[in-house]
């Protein structure tokens, strides 16, 4: 059994001068009032840039906002992410869609399972961020986990175990799990080629992601300088110079360690709400519990550096 952690919990908010920070839950996220995205000063960009390190995921309510807007605040942070799932949206390269209709039924929707973004490539997307266009009326939640207070809770003998190891973060599972939906016709896109997750067309480079990419396990964050646990379910299956069977009981424990309830924050979205969240320091997952109604979001990466 793994016992409710206690102490290490700080998602205080910030006093702000530009924005307000409300924070979600003890373990991370925050709602920004008082910010349009689409019409940000520098003083307010700066603001929600402190408070994104701060919360690890940061929501806002009722934003008018374009294709153009999200572009526009995204290039703020850096250059565009590689998604390497996609290739956007007419119109819009960098601007995937999140989208299941309401007569989709599928095994696996996009961002089912705990996971942090592409960890699969040299240089996984750093930031990330969805606009929800059409949200069920209950369902379809994003759930969040803070990676940083996962590793804070480990002891400091399992910390200095990790600390030297390397995480083979590959996409062969999701790979494997949408050939066999596809050629199934279970896919919620029927028999399809290209390949399909749900409603939403792909174009992977399977051979690159199954290949995958060896990260450090312990990461350390490089504006905040925190540390944290560079672990995952969808992605993290093998450690450098371990066997499998060595890797996995480590893995195992760890997986179930950094998705606590404790570490936690839950979003309900609505119609217009602009989620962000930083991928180096947590893990998220989406639900596949919204049959009959409709959810379309859609999703921008800020182009993130080689872990450290
Ligand atoms: C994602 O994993 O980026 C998608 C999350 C969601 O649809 O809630």
């Amino acid at each position: 059994m793994i016992l409710h952690p206690t102490g290490n919990f700080d998602n205080s908010a910030r006093d702000y001068k530009h924005i307000t920070a409300v924070p979600l839950a003890a373990a991370m996220g925050a709602e920004i009032r008082d910010a349009q995205i689409s019409d940000l000063s520098e003083e307010q960009f700066l603001e929600i840039e402190d408070a994104l390190y701060r919360h690890k995921m940061i929501f806002f309510r009722d934003q008018d906002m374009s294709h153009d807007d999200q572009e526009a605040f995204t290039l703020r942070f850096g250059d565009f992410g590689v998604d390497a799932y996609t290739t956007g949206t007419e119109g819009h390269r960098n601007v995937q869609p999140v989208v299941k209709e309401a007569d989709t039924r599928t095994a696996m929707i996009f961002g089912s399972g705990w996971h942090t973004d592409s960890p699969f490539m040299e240089a996984p997307p750093a930031i990330s961020m969805l606009f929800g266009a059409d949200i069920p009326p209950y369902g379809g939640d994003t759930i969040w986990c803070n990676s940083a207070l996962a590793y804070n809770n480990l002891s400091d003998t399992m910390k200095k175990v990790i600390a030297p190891l390397k995480v083979h973060m590959t996409g062969a599972f999701v790979v494997g799990k949408l050939n066999e939906l596809n050629n199934t016709g279970q896919s919620g896109g029927g028999y399809s080629e290209p390949k399909k997750f749900g409603d939403i067309a792909l174009d992977v480079n399977s051979n690159a992601m199954v290949k995958g990419w060896y990260h450090p396990m312990v990461r350390t964050h490089p504006k905040s300088g925190e540390k944290s646990l560079y672990v995952d379910h969808t992605y993290s299956h093998g450690i450098e110079g371990m066997t499998n069977a060595e890797a996995n009981g480590l893995l195992d424990f760890l997986k179930q360690h950094v998705c606590q309830a404790a570490f936690s924050c839950r979003l309900r979205w609505a119609p217009k709400t602009f989620a962000v969240w930083d991928n180096r320091i947590c893990i998220h997952q989406a639900f596949n519990d919204h049959d009959g109604f409709r959810r379309e979001l859609y999703r921008t990466t800020v182009m993130g550096e080689v872990p450290k």
